[in-house]
């Protein structure tokens, strides 16, 4: 599908995240020169910046068969064990939100991770026993909006630790071009970095505002993206100069009215704006810090100034 094509399969394609390429590109051609599965590899960072699209990557630059799950589908330790045993030599194996596995698929995942082996209990009560089942050797890449939530024993046997950082407009209005290209959009620059600065840093998002600008283009203007069709599109979507959306807004005024601003503890908020913790925590929280309209505090989050200048509400003075 459209969404598959779009993804880049090449180190070389990928835009962005400058630092975190060059360092597995060298990984990358020292276990192939060595003949060995690359070390595991944990990729972190906020939802849409492209961790699943990297992986494949990882993969394909590997030439090797990328196989892909999720921490909350992993269920039994059954599960993983099927997978794990399935594995061709130096396979990818691709643990999206790594952070929700249970604990007992975790403590299989150890041994797997570090003697490419699986401890399997066969039997029940006294005549239960122990056996080890070697597997090939493999890559496991893991997914998490949360390295703090990984437990340190799973941290730990990663080899390579790499953050994925917001996108400058720059970078994204690359992606837009590269994806308006793919897609057969007409484009001008200025249509690009608008909707480029406005895509809160996120390729996701970013490609996804893409697509209502073009609807827009088609009915309301020449079919091309300018910078005004830009604009107009995305005020009607509600996305502000900062690519605040209303949820964030919404967010940003609840702490104003509701709680002077803050301290407000993250589930209080949850609750005042129905929204789920999670959500507020890995998606609306992190890029509101990045702006610098709120702060974390001991004592729960807190709206700067630039927060109440953003919605127009005068900072009180304390
Ligand atoms: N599409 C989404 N993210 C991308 C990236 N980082 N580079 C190229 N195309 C992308």
């Amino acid at each position: 599908d459209w969404q598959y094509s779009l993804r880049p399969r090449k180190l070389g394609e990928y835009i962005g995240q400058e630092k975190v390429k060059a360092n597995l590109s060298i990984f990358i051609q020292a276990a192939l020169s060595r003949g060995e599965a690359l070390d595991h590899v944990l990729l972190y960072g906020p939802p849409g910046l492209g961790k699943t699209t990297l992986a494949g990557i990882i993969a394909n630059e590997l030439g090797v068969n990328f196989r892909q799950t999720s921490g909350p589908a992993i269920e039994r330790s059954g599960d993983l064990a099927a997978l794990l045993t399935n594995l061709q030599e130096h396979d990818v194996l691709f643990i999206d939100e790594i952070h929700r596995l249970s604990h007992s698929v975790e403590e299989v995942l150890y041994s797997a991770m570090e003697d490419f082996a699986l401890d399997i209990i066969i039997g029940k009560g006294p005549s239960a026993r122990s056996i080890r089942l070697d597997i090939a050797p493999f890559t496991l890449i893991g997914a998490t909006t949360k390295a703090g939530a990984l437990a340190a024993p799973l941290r730990d046997r990663f080899g390579v630790i790499s953050r994925l950082e917001y996108y400058t407009p720059d970078a994204l209005v690359h992606i837009i071009k590269r994806a308006a290209e793919i897609l057969d959009i007409a484009i001008e620059d200025e249509g690009a970095l608008e909707i480029a600065r406005r895509s809160r840093g996120t390729p996701r998002v970013a490609n996804r505002l893409l697509k209502r600008v073009r609807d827009v283009a088609q009915i309301e203007g020449s079919g091309v993206i300018t910078n005004a069709i830009a604009d107009k599109a995305l005020r009607m979507l509600e996305v502000d100069e900062a690519g605040l959306d209303h949820t964030d807004r919404r967010m940003l005024r609840t702490m104003i009215e509701k709680f002077a601003g803050g301290p407000v503890g993250l589930d209080t908020l949850a609750a005042a704006i129905s929204e789920a913790r999670d959500t507020i925590e890995d998606v609306y929280e992190p890029y509101l810090i990045q702006l610098g309209f709120i702060n974390r505090t001991p004592r729960g989050r807190v709206v700067t100034e630039a927060g109440y200048r953003h919605l127009g509400i005068p900072y009180p003075e304390k």
